[in-house]
């Protein structure tokens, strides 16, 4: 079974955990109703997960998740992980631990020595009785919701839906298990007052076979060999990962980063073990889960003596549309030297994994930005350093802001220019329509600005801003730290040039005639004009927009 069928097998049996964590925090959550409600509630739990098919499930997903957990641990040739990663694998491991009581004082009593366990005498005993279990409950239950909430969103985010829902999910996180902590402490205050009617108590534990002192100790014993062997399956987990070890070292290999470094890394590494090891930034959203294809490198050296993708990472790379020689750096384990390309930079966000790969230097249909600040750099002389280098970051702020507000994409800040780009994803139509709205925002935010500074600035500051629409190559360029998403072509080069005329019509915008096109907007009422740009043979038509703030009628009646 490869090592994403493992975590694929594992997430199946961790959703069925998931969905009886949940079921159980909606029983304690009915303890602010009444204990009759809580036990109520519980006769249906139980009727789910006490019949056959939901012990097998529950019991099942608990071996499985157990197991697999413990195996990838094994499996995995580097411990150097991202933070969330290293949480969730902690909190992982404590909650065995933390839940045999628990379990063995539930579950394993009703099979073992008949007794019941009602919400009743449970919360009799973790509140009134022994208030330390208690609090241990607390901190297992929170233990194991976290870790199941970063796995759920470690999971989820590379879904289109999920960054709009994750507000309404956050929410639902954090106010499930409050409604059931509310519950329990209602359903506590509840069996305190019952407990203090004479006889109640001891009547309750012998209605309900509560455990005496033989079972207790036998429960005890099972509670205390289970311990055990959880804490010997670890140490053996550990001295097979030191032997592996061991012998490793005698036999490696060398990945060659055309970005830079070599790292001499143990033959069974990934690709990406071998990044982490040799400390050299590789995105890996999913944590190299084999899910988010960020970590995809391109093999230039030494795909011949790779072993070929599995079905599973065969098909990540061709929802990416990579190319025969990409590979998942997570999936890939050489057995001889290779000379590799990371093709993500380390810095993409869960929304750019999975995206349409054009990302990845693709010539596509898109409506390019350029803006400038007119006169700054003549106002900057007159100024202390410190003081253009403020005006100039409240200036990226505010046309950033509203770029992005667009939905387009900042790119290369420049001196105190900036270039963006609109519809790498949608298209020339979207992006031209955003475009026009990213160059309407940016001019009310330079008026809101200028009305901020106007105490710092002699003159207003003013922008000239070029748009044009057409092909243009788009990929991840740069190296190290300097490395973005961007555009080049003609496309880019015309809209610069748009820009520059801006200048020499004193307007603050002008526009190409194939972003009116594309946008279905009218801009007949602007003056047309034809401008001539270098290297290309046919001058380009254009409208010459004076104030930005005239084209909002025409953007309002556009589709
Ligand atoms: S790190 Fe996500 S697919 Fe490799």
């Amino acid at each position: 079974m490869s090592a994403f069928q493992v975590r694929r097998l594992r997430l199946a049996a961790g959703l069925v955990l998931l969905a009886y964590v949940v079921l159980h925090f909606l029983d304690h959550a009915l303890g602010l109703i009444s204990l009759a409600a809580m036990e109520a509630g519980r006769w249906w739990f139980l009727a789910l997960w006490r019949s056959w098919p939901g012990t097998v499930a529950l019991y099942g997903a608990i071996v499985v998740h157990g197991i697999l957990a413990l195996w990838l641990l094994y499996q995995r040739r580097s411990l150097r992980m991202p933070p969330w990663e290293a949480l969730q694998y902690a909190l992982g491991l404590l909650i065995p631990a933390l839940l045999a009581v628990h379990v063995t004082a539930t579950r394993i009593a009703w099979w073992l020595v008949d007794a019941d366990d009602p919400y009743t005498r449970i919360v009799l005993g973790l509140w009134a009785l022994s208030p330390q279990s208690g609090a241990r409950q607390v901190i297992a239950i929170t233990v194991v919701w976290l870790h199941a909430c970063i796995g759920m969103h470690y999971w989820l985010r590379f879904r289109r839906w999920y960054p709009p829902a994750r507000p309404w999910l956050f929410g639902v996180a954090l106010l499930l298990p409050v409604l059931a902590l509310l519950g329990f402490v209602s359903a506590g205050r509840e069996v305190t007052a019952l407990a203090r009617t004479p006889g109640w108590t001891p009547a309750l534990l012998a209605s309900t076979h509560a455990p005496d002192r033989a079972a207790a100790a036998r429960l005890l014993a099972i509670r205390e060999g289970f311990l055990d062997a959880y804490l010997l399956a670890l140490v053996v987990v550990v001295a097979a990962r030191g032997v592996r070890r061991l012998q490793e070292r005698r036999r490696s290999l060398q990945v060659t980063y055309t970005t830079g470094p070599i790292v001499a890394a143990p033959i069974g590494f990934t690709i990406l073990e071998a990044s982490r090891l040799g400390s050299v930034p590789h995105a890996s959203v999913c944590g190299g889960r084999g899910r988010c294809s960020t970590c995809r490198v391109r093999i230039v050296r030494g795909l011949d003596a790779l072993s070929p993708p599995s079905e599973a990472e065969q098909r990540v790379l061709a929802r990416v549309g990579a190319a025969p020689d990409v590979r998942l750096a997570c999936q890939t384990r050489p057995s001889r030297d290779v000379t590799v390309t990371p093709l993500v930079p380390p810095s993409i966000d869960p929304g750019g994994a999975l995206a349409p790969d054009a990302r990845q230097g693709r010539e596509r249909e898109l409506a390019v930005l350029f803006a400038d600040l007119r006169g700054f750099t003549r106002m900057a002389e007159h100024k202390l350093p410190y003081d253009v280098v403020f005006v100039l970051n409240r200036y990226f702020a505010t046309v950033g802001t509203a770029i992005t507000g667009a939905g387009g994409v900042t790119n290369q800040f420049t001196g105190d220019g900036v270039m963006a780009l609109f519809g790498i994803d949608d298209g020339p139509a979207t992006g031209s329509r955003q475009a026009l709205a990213a160059a309407q925002a940016m001019v009310e935010g330079m008026t809101r600005l200028n009305a901020e500074l106007a105490g710092e600035l002699k003159t207003p500051l003013r922008i000239g801003i070029g748009i044009h629409a057409g092909p243009g190559v788009v990929g991840w360029m740069g190296w190290g730290e300097s490395f973005y998403l961007t555009a080049v072509g003609d496309t880019v080069h015309v809209a610069a040039r748009l820009e520059q005329a801006t200048k020499d019509f004193h307007a603050e915008l002008v526009v190409s005639h194939e972003v009116a096109r594309h946008a279905g907007v009218d801009l007949g009422a602007f003056p047309a004009h034809r401008l001539e740009v270098r290297n290309r043979t046919e001058p380009v038509a254009v409208r010459v927009v004076a104030r930005v703030a005239e084209l909002r009628p025409m953007l309002l009646s556009a589709p």
